[in-house]
């Protein structure tokens, strides 16, 4: 039986074009800046996302970690939606080692924040309060189903955020996937905010890394946290070499991801017991409902007897996640072994 793995597009392996670039990857050490494919991976990134500068970092975790680090100090509140990666899935590293306090605005099912909410997180000027000094957005937003943040909605967060002197940093581990939905520059994405991170790990097949872009001075100061953390990675040309070929040759295939997961959601919308919200399907993230019978964490268990993999997110709600190893083949056969086990449920 062939397993159908839809948990995430971090499972993608690399590309025979990656695997022959890291073979024959230029190296150097880059702790000293001698790693000439580094080098390259960091200025496409910087160049892509319309940024002065970009450090290489072993994962998006990491990424958003020295982002905070670098904008805030220890003793400060950053506000973070309430669905944020950074809140959910960072082991609490921003409080933990950043020595911040997260405090969180709700999400709402598109991925954003209400702006007065914001305003009203802000804490003004008081002895007895933290002082507010870091926003963090998340786009595509993965707890709310891969939604896509608008160049808009962006640009108004930022400023308004910037009005009352908070940096904002974004975490775009797919921003890719926005910027491909939105038919526009991942720059344009980025224009507004400090800093962003990015994963090439992702839809993007590379194997391992994530870029943290902002301004040269930003950049700077984040490779030295980089380094304080154990991130300085020596010959990483072997790992960057196929960052390349991601940036280079994988992002206008992600479009194929976003038609699958369209496919995945209308299939799915097409069980009877099965709650899928299809037209918030904008990526390559589709959430669904398992039948009421069950709850999701069961019912992701029995479709992993059957050789389909997927997420559960608390309830009955499951995540899939397409990427370049599911096929429409792989997707119909799914939906069919989904169809079978929820008929099995009654
Ligand atoms: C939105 C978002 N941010 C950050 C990360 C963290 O990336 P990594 O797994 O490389 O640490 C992920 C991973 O799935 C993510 O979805």
């Amino acid at each position: 039986m062939k397993i159908i793995d839809l948990r995430s597009d971090t499972i993608t392996l690399p590309t025979e074009e990656m695997r022959q670039a890291m073979y024959e990857a230029e190296l150097g050490d880059d702790v000293y800046g001698e790693d000439p494919t580094v080098n390259r991976l960091e200025e496409l990134a910087a160049h892509m996302i319309g940024k002065e500068a970009a450090l290489f970092t072993s994962s998006g975790t990491m990424a958003n970690l020295i982002a905070v680090l670098t904008h805030t100090r220890p003793g400060d509140e950053i506000l973070v939606g309430s669905e944020a990666h950074m809140f959910w899935y960072e082991v609490g590293g921003a409080s933990a080692l950043g020595g911040v306090v997260m405090r969180t605005v709700p999400n709402d099912q598109d991925g954003r924040m209400d702006p007065d909410a914001i305003e009203q997180a802000i804490r003004l000027k008081n002895i007895h309060f933290p002082q507010t000094t870091l926003l963090c957005l998340e786009n595509t937003h993965n707890r709310c189903g891969g939604a896509v943040l608008t160049l808009e909605y962006t640009s108004a967060i930022t400023q308004l955020a910037h009005q009352y002197g908070l940096k904002v940093h974004l975490d775009g581990a797919r921003i890719f996937n926005a910027a491909v939905a939105l038919d526009i520059p991942a720059s344009e994405l980025a224009r507004s905010v400090d800093s962003i991170c990015f994963c090439v790990s992702k839809g993007l097949s590379a194997p391992v890394g994530s870029l943290l872009c902002g301004s040269q001075e930003f950049v700077e100061k984040a490779r030295k946290w980089r380094k304080m953390m154990g991130g300085g990675m020596r010959q990483a040309g072997v790992i960057a070499a196929a960052g390349i070929v991601a940036l280079q040759k994988m992002v206008s295939r992600l479009v194929d991801d976003h038609t699958t997961a369209q496919r995945l959601a209308y299939g799915l919308a097409r069980i009877p017991g099965i709650s899928v919200y299809q037209e918030r399907v904008q990526t390559n993230i589709v959430m669904f409902e398992s039948p009421t019978t069950i709850p999701g964490t069961e019912f992701t268990q029995r479709m992993d007897t059957r050789g389909v993999k997927c997420g559960s997110r608390g309830g009955r709600r499951v995540r899939a996640v397409t990427h370049r190893m599911v096929s429409d083949t792989d997707v119909d056969e799914a939906l069919g072994r989904i169809d079978l086990l929820v008929k099995e449920l009654g």
